[in-house]
């Protein structure tokens, strides 16, 4: 589509190839109304699935027509046949079955947080670098229309200097959907706002340095916090706030972006947090800065669940098909997870945490391994 002489589309493309046999481990939730339903959307063939629930992962294969329920993650990992595996456990268990994965010599897509220690990605992903396959991490909000528009309008100089960008999130979740989420001592960044921050380094750059609040909601159940507000820093006069709130009870809800920059200001809605999972199709304006002041809205068809989650498996295929990188490789997203260790560290100290400070950390694990998990 054609928004005031830019041109930009939701749609998600697929590489040319897209038979790879996909292995999932862990059935739960996400697996179930995301994963699965975007897979069939695209015509991925999914061959087998394992939950350390045998039921789970009986009923998953049922509903959504996987031919082999795997009795181990051993027998899944074996099959010569299946070229990707798919991990969607709980955070703590994902590093330890990644590890063996890819000494199975699998390609793998991890689940955002791919680890929930610094030093545990960066084994990881040492561990799939020296392997040789390849490692996305389903970051796929980068795929959500609001934001994929977004960074095209920013890659054809839409916003001039983008320079004021933030995101504001004012919702009531049902944490109750992840008890084992709920009872997390972090919660808001490591589980949802990691996506805003991928997000913005995706449209942004990184960040030199992160300062980050964090609060609890007066008698909360949950044990982490549910308010954070966060500021990428950056060398120059860029500026990126990231403002969010898990307890509004009222109905004045919302979940906006708002960019502006030297040229243009982009505005929208996240749809998908305006009724967690069914959600609604984002909204995206745009303003050119020229007279007669003018919005132009986008025509957007595409939703964050389940469309965007065929954005990092397709990202994915296409690397192995080019040789090239997943847009999320685990690589790229060890940024993510600084900015993010950054924030926890900054909201514990009371200042200004530079990302070069974690990534030191994180070079002194860089050469060990990881045992099974
Ligand atoms: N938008 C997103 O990207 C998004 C949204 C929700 C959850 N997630 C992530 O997805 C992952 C799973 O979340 P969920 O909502 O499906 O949780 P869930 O609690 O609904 O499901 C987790 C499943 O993993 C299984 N499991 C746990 N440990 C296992 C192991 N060692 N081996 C095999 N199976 C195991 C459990 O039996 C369960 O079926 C988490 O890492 C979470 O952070 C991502």
């Amino acid at each position: 589509m054609n928004l005031a002489g830019y041109t930009v589309s939701d749609a998600i493309p697929l590489p040319p190839k897209t038979d790879y046999a996909i292995g999932v481990i862990g059935c739960g939730g996400i697996v179930n109304y995301a994963h699965l339903p975007a897979y069939t959307a695209a015509g991925f063939s999914v061959l087998a699935c394992y939950d350390q629930n045998p039921e789970t992962a009986a009923r998953t294969a049922r509903e959504h027509d996987i031919p082999r329920v795997a009795a181990s993650i051993d027998e899944l990992l074996a099959d010569p046949a299946i070229a990707i595996v798919d991990i969607a456990v709980t955070p703590w268990a994902q590093a330890g079955i990644a590890a063996r994965a890819i000494a199975a010599g699998k390609h793998l897509l991890c689940q955002k947080p791919l680890a929930d220690r610094y030093e545990d990605a960066v084994r990881v992903v040492a561990l799939a670098a020296h392997a040789g396959v390849k490692l996305a991490v389903n970051q796929q909000m980068r795929w959500d229309a609001g934001i994929r528009v977004s960074r095209q309008l920013i890659e054809q100089g839409a916003l001039g200097i983008p320079a004021d960008c933030r995101v504001e999130v004012s919702i009531r979740t049902p944490w109750h959907m992840w008890p084992w989420m709920a009872e997390s001592p972090r919660l808001e960044i490591m589980y949802h706002s990691i996506h805003y921050q991928d997000a913005m380094r995706h449209l942004f750059g990184d960040p030199d340095r992160v300062t980050s609040f964090h609060h609890r909601w007066p008698h909360q159940p949950e044990t982490g916090e549910t308010r954070t507000l966060t500021v990428f820093h950056y060398p120059d006069d860029r500026r990126v706030t990231i403002d969010v709130n898990h307890h509004n009870w009222s109905d004045d809800a919302y979940a906006r972006f708002r960019f502006l920059g030297t040229e243009g200001i982009i505005t929208g809605t996240l749809g998908l947090l305006y009724d967690y999972p069914t959600g609604r199709v984002d909204t995206l304006e745009y303003q050119p800065n020229r007279e007669p002041r003018q919005w132009f809205p986008a025509q957007l068809s595409t939703r964050w669940i389940p469309d965007a989650f065929v954005g990092p498996m397709a990202s994915l295929m296409e690397a192995i098909q080019s040789g090239g990188k997943p847009l999320t490789s685990g690589a790229d997203n060890l940024g993510t997870l600084q900015t993010v260790f950054a924030a926890y560290r900054s909201a514990a100290e009371g200042r200004t945490i530079t990302l070069t400070e974690i990534a030191g950390e994180g070079r002194e694990h860089s050469g060990d391994h990881l045992g099974d998990g």
